[in-house]
């Protein structure tokens, strides 16, 4: 596919339905009502070059959703945060998830000034780790901690 056959746009809160069919076949399950409230929220507290959608042929087949973080976690200076990304199992490949994930860092760097983009992956999920290492993202120094509170 050519890479100018991808336009990245700014999500909006028309994207819902292609985006809750891309979670579905990335994750099985139909969350309309999950997904209608996610953006709800987003809306107000995310700057809007931060989720983006791509499409092919006039079709949502991809999206990313991320944030910027202050002072949060201890991190001194604006740090972008990915954490969500997905594309279409049908349309992978293509360089759709380098080409949201491009333009993420794009905004992130013209808009805000930012050095740095953050994400946390799963160590055991292949695909995702080699995904940001294609994009040059290398292990970072945070520790993630957690603690269960039910029994
Ligand atoms: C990971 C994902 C976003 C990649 O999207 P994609 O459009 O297929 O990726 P691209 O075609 O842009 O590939 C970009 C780079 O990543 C690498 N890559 C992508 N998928 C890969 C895989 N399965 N295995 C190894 N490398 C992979 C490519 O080789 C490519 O490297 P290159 O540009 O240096 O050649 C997509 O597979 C996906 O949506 N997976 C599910 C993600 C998920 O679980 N999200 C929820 C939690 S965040």
């Amino acid at each position: 596919m050519p890479r100018d056959a991808i336009h990245i746009r700014k999500l909006t809160s028309d994207d819902l339905a292609a985006v809750t069919r891309i979670d579905e076949k990335i994750t099985g399950q139909e969350r309309k009502d999950l997904w209608a409230k996610r953006l709800d929220a987003y809306e107000g507290i995310r700057p809007p070059w931060a989720c983006l959608v791509a499409e092919y042929d006039g079709r949502v087949v991809g999206f990313v959703f991320g944030w910027t973080s202050g002072w949060e976690f201890g991190i001194r200076g604006e740090v972008g945060w990915i954490d969500i990304i997905g594309v279409d199992p049908v349309y992978r490949g293509k360089g759709i998830g380098r080409a949201l994930l491009e333009a993420f860092i794009e905004n992130a760097q013209e808009r805000r000034g930012i050095e740095q983009i953050f994400t946390l992956v799963d160590p055991d999920d292949a695909e995702i780790n080699q995904f940001f290492a294609s994009l040059g993202f290398t292990p970072g120094k945070m520790k993630h901690m957690q603690k269960r509170i039910v029994p």
